[in-house]
């Protein structure tokens, strides 16, 4: 799967995607993250990429120019699944979208960044617009690098183990059930027996009871959605 990022703050980007599990995905070839640079595209040698808005109001708004002319040289070069513009009035992000997303062949993931984009580039060349909560940030980039390792972890071949991302919180609409390592003790207290048992049966019981719980007591919103 391709990503094309279209932002104005790279370096942003670079250190989340540039580590862990992504950084494996893109090494291994599972994934191709490429960071587009708004400022390459800029109006002018100012580098300018943004302008004060129309009807006056504090916030600088990205132009319409600049961002036709990365996603028109991007499409020229290949054929594009969604343009996801990342901004706080967008559809809140969940397991269920990264899992349809990560079918996807390319994206590209647009970021907003001061007061946003031209409208006009939502009508025009936005197929999705993403919020990762309800919550602002000051540019859409992280919400860009959240929305990338959730999709790109899900990669057949991506997680050693493909059994782990099906055990992730969220799918099947449950939470994850707690998990322990060594020592068995701590501070007193103990790891269930279950766990030590060496019962694979009766652990994946227990998991599954736990998970139910779990989202019981915390997200009684997903298990019945
Ligand atoms: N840009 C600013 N806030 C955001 C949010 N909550 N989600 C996605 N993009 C954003």
């Amino acid at each position: 799967m391709r990503i094309d990022i279209i932002t104005v703050q790279p370096a942003l980007l670079e250190s989340p995607l540039g580590h862990s599990m992504v950084k494996r995905a893109v090494d291994k070839g599972f994934a191709q993250i490429n960071l587009v640079n708004l400022r390459d595209y800029a109006l002018n040698r100012y580098g300018q990429v943004d302008d004060y808005q129309f009807g006056g109001g504090a916030g600088m708004v990205l132009m319409c120019e600049p961002i036709a002319k990365a996603i028109d040289e991007l499409k020229a070069q290949r054929q594009y699944d969604d343009v996801i513009y990342t901004t706080p009035d967008g559809q809140t992000w969940n397991q269920k979208m990264a899992n349809a997303m990560s079918l996807k062949n390319n994206i590209i993931l647009l970021c907003g960044h001061y007061k946003g984009i031209d409208e006009r580039i939502r009508q025009l060349y936005v197929t999705k617009e993403i919020s990762i909560g309800d919550f602002v940030l000051t540019g859409g980039e992280l919400a860009a690098a959240i929305i990338t390792d959730s999709i790109v972890r899900l990669l057949p071949g991506v997680l050693g183990n493909e059994e782990s991302a099906l055990s992730d919180s969220f799918q099947d609409n449950l939470l994850a059930p707690p998990v322990y390592t060594r020592p068995s003790e701590f501070r007193g207290l103990k790891v269930p027996d279950i766990l030590l048992s060496g019962h694979t049966l009766k652990i994946e019981e227990w998991r599954m009871e736990q998970a139910e719980l779990r989202t019981k007591e915390r997200r009684p919103d997903i298990l019945n959605p």
